[in-house]
Order: structure tokens, then sequence, then C-alpha cells
């Protein structure tokens, strides 16, 4: 079994996911997050919040979901968010062409056949007729490619006005960007960012949260003024070490480094990259198995000066889960054209009016989080007969559970006011019935890092035992110090006694 199908039967048993919808027989591409799911994507959105805006004092807003047409066609997505798809002539079953192709050409005729497709329906076609590709579902024949708008349709009020399911969470905080700036300081750079639901109706959706129809970005636009290309902290990540991909080969660069040789666009790309490669790894994503990848030209974006992705290797291969852009002044530049409102901020240093430039950090939450769950699962072993998961206690969806040794005698009784005193501050998982061991053995396959157990002596004189998940050792403490603890413990990372 592969690892991503082991994950997707642990996410249904054990609540972190689930298909939406079940008894209709689920559409691809939608998925709903069960209680512990929840807890855990929460997590990761704090700890970013924490990272990329309390850190570096950024804003946070919640801009609207649908989106006048209008503004999409400023953005480029009305004309060109789409992708190629052929239609199966006999039973109708719609599948994306280039990965259709990529995918045939791997398997049948091998990579030195070049399957990158070079963006013309005309070629797709071309290699569908050379290579005798048949629809995958019933072997028969291809009807000729065409594009595909990815945007979800919808019309505002009794007159329909036309309207779409944004597609990135970005264009509202270009919208918004005006007023913002006029509140809050008028002065750049500046940096908005938001957490919120984009939607792409993908042609083939799969490989779980991977290719979802409706996915969480967390997505941050830092405005500078293009004359000041330095950050102001930079001196904070210039020798921090990464992982880059340039023209195929790999080799560990400090953010300086980057700089020096033109890797990154300039010193504010560098710095966000330090951030995300940190935040990754506070997440619990491997650092082996995570780099930045150097778009070449050809797949740098129109409205972009200079792309990198994070990618994260795992079962479905190397998968792009951060979008870096360094997405110059075109979208207030096409904002301002198509509302015809001046958009241009007033720099005092330069004493003249300027259309920022912007640098995007876009973040997809879902293959994040499915990226740390394939690299946080733990095999059974001899001390453990059970898979759990080695999460960092930070984003961990339980940070500490609380059980009494037993129901009776007043031990549950006492365990509740344990938990009572822990809830303010952290999420509890608590349990009685069943035996301690099956219980912390429920704990660990939800990766919560700290068990407390309340026993006869805590009765006694107050202590309990605090257990640690990854080596099940156990040392005692009093009741009144457990707060303290587990804070210590989960800002330290610690996992073992
Ligand atoms: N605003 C720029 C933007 O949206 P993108 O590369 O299209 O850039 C950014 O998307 C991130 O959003 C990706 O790196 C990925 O993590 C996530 N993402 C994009 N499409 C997705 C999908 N269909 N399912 C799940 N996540 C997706």
């Amino acid at each position: 079994m592969e690892l991503h199908e082991r994950i997707f039967e642990l996410a249904l048993t054990r609540s972190f996911f689930l298909p939406s919808n079940e008894p209709y027989g689920s559409a691809g591409g939608f998925y709903d997050y069960g209680p512990i799911g929840k807890l855990m994507k929460s997590r990761i959105e704090n700890l970013w919040r924490r990272m990329f805006l309390r850190d570096e004092g950024f804003l946070e807003v919640e801009t609207s979901i649908v989106t006048p047409e209008i503004v999409l066609q400023a953005s480029g997505h009305a004309a060109n968010f789409a992708d190629p798809v052929v239609e199966c002539r006999v039973c109708k079953a719609r599948v994306r062409g280039d990965t259709l192709i990529e995918e045939r050409l791997k398997e049948g005729f091998g990579e030195s056949h070049g399957a990158k497709w070079d963006g013309k329906l005309d070629t797709i076609d071309r290699l569908i007729r050379e290579n005798g590709i048949m629809c995958p579902k019933c072997k028969g024949e291809l009807a000729p490619a065409a594009m595909f708008n990815l945007m979800f349709k919808t019309g505002i009020g009794g007159e329909q006005a036309a309207a779409f399911a944004r597609p990135e969470t970005a264009q509202g905080i270009f919208t918004a960007f005006p007023r913002l700036f006029r509140n809050h300081g008028a002065k750049l750079p500046m940096g908005v960012a938001q957490i919120g639901k984009s939607f792409r109706n993908e042609i083939s959706p799969r490989k779980g949260l991977v290719r979802m129809r409706e996915f969480t970005q967390m997505e941050l636009e830092y405005f500078f003024d293009p004359a000041e290309q330095g950050y102001p902290d930079f001196a904070k990540a210039a020798d921090a070490k990464m992982r880059f991909q340039v023209n195929g080969k790999t080799e560990v660069m400090s953010a300086a480094h980057a700089v020096k040789e033109k890797v990154a666009s300039n010193e504010i790309m560098a710095y966000f990259l330090h951030k995300e490669w940190e935040f990754y790894r506070k997440a619990g994503i491997r650092d082996t198995e995570m780099y930045f990848r150097v778009l070449p030209k050809e797949e740098v974006p129109h409205y972009s000066k200079g792309n990198i992705d994070m990618e994260v290797q795992t079962s479905y291969g190397r998968i792009e889960t951060i979008g870096n852009a360094y997405r110059t002044d075109f979208d207030l530049g096409a904002h301002a054209k198509f509302s015809k409102k001046d958009l241009s901020v007033f720099v005092e240093a330069r004493k003249e009016r300027i259309i920022p430039h912007v640098f995007e950090v876009s973040m997809g939450v879902d293959r994040m989080f499915f990226s740390i769950l394939e690299h946080c699962l733990r095999e059974k072993t001899a001390d453990k007969e059970w898979e759990w998961f080695d999460f960092p206690p930070m984003i961990a969806p339980y940070p500490v559970a609380v059980f009494p040794l037993m129901k009776k005698d007043g031990l549950a009784e006492k365990a509740q006011d344990v938990r009572g005193l822990l809830r303010d501050r952290f999420d509890v998982y608590y349990q009685e019935g069943g035996s301690i061991g099956k219980r912390y053995a429920k704990a660990d396959e939800i990766g919560c890092p700290y068990a407390l157990t309340v026993d006869y002596d805590t009765l006694k004189d107050g202590t309990l035992t605090i257990r640690y998940r990854n080596d099940g050792k156990q040392e005692r403490i009093k009741i009144t110090d457990c707060v303290a603890k587990i804070e210590a413990n989960i800002a330290e990372g610690k996992v073992t006694l």
C-alpha cells in the first residue's frame, strides 16, 4: 500500500479529513476536516499568523469570496485561468489534456519524449493522435482539446450580474489596499495577508488534498517601493541556509548568497523564503525533503518578475506547496485601469505618487497539512504496537491529554478538575474508560505529545504523572505546575523525557 493510501485510511478513522457529502457519493475535489484535523489545521494557521503577521507587524483581512467579473477581468483570470480539457466521444469523460499526455508519455515512452506542454491546443491534439492515446476510462476516441476556465461561476442579485468564486484570495487584498493604506499609516512597505477559501473547478481533481476544487490559502502581499528592494530585518535572515533547485541542480545556499547570485529577486524574497523554511520545519516537515525550486523563465506567470516554489517530497512525488512571486505593479496597475481609479500612493521620501510593487507568498494549507501527515507518521515498533504521529507539540491537534487511572474512587472527579485547570489554555483530550495503555495508544495515534494521569497518589499529595509521547517515559509533577510545564514543553518542542 502506498503511504498516501495509508494516510487516507488513517485520516478517515482518526477524523483528520473525509470526503464531503459522503452519503451522496462525494463529488471529487471536496473534503471536510473532521474534529481532529480541524484542530490541527487551526494550529497550522495560527503558527502562520504568529510567524508571518505578528512577528512582522503585518495586517490580516478577510475579504469576499464572491467576486464580480470585472475584478477577475482585470487580474487576467477571466481570460487566462484555464486548463486544456479533452472529452471522450464515447463515454463523455473529461480529462486534463496536458496531464494525460504527460502521464502517458512517461509511462509508455519515457521522459526523453519531452512531455512538457508548450501551451498550444494543437500540440495536445497532435500528441494524442501520434501516440494513439485513448480515453483513460473506456478507451474511446478523444475529441479535440479545448480550454476550460477553472473558475466557478455564479450571479449576483436579481439581475444576476456575472461573478465567480475567487480562484485566489489575493485579489481581495489588492482591491482593499488603497483604503487600508490610508487607514494604516500611509507608509510603504506594508504587508497585508489573509487566510481563506479559494475555488478552482479542476478538470480531474485527484490525489486527495493535493488537487482540490475548494481549498484554503494563506496569502501574504507585501507592498513596497520598487526603489527599496531591501528588507528592514534582512540581517536576521542573511546566514540562514536553505536548499534551492536551480536548473535541475540542488544546492544549499544562504539567503544572502541567493540574493548575491540573483537566485532570489531581492532581499525581500530571500527574507520570506527563510521564514517559510523555518515555518515548515517548525510544523514537522523534514527539511531533507523540501526545497525551493527556481522557476525557469517559461514557467513564470506573465505578471511576475521571478517565481520560486516550495516543493515537498511526498508519496505522490514532489508537490508544490508554496508559490512565491514578485508580482510587481501588475495587479494594482490592472485594477487602476479597469476601475478607472487612481490607486497610486504618495511616497514621502520621493515626494511623488507611485503604484507600489508587490511580493507575494501564497501557501496552500491543505497540501501542507497532507505533507505533515506523511512526514510525521511513525511505524509500529516493539515498544509501540500502533502507528502514531510525531507532530511537533505546537501543531498537535490536542497538545495535552488528561486521564484518570480509574473511573472510581474519586479519580475521575479529580481528573476533571485538572482538565478544568488546563482548558483555559489548551485543547484537552479527555478519556475515562478502558485501560490506561489503550488510552495512551489513542492519544499517540492522534499525535498528542503529553498525557497527564491522575492516580491514587494524586489524591494524597496533589501530584500526577506526565507521559511523553515519543519515548513513553514519565515524570511526576505537581498539579499546580502542570500548566507552566506544558507551556514550557510546547515552546521547547520537547517530546521525550
Ligand atoms: N495567488 C497565487 C496563487 O494562487 P498558486 O500557485 O496557483 O498561486 C498557491 O497557488 C498555492 O495554493 C499552491 O502552492 C498550493 O499550495 C495551493 N493550491 C493551488 N491549487 C490547489 C488545489 N487545486 N488544491 C489544493 N491546493 C492548491
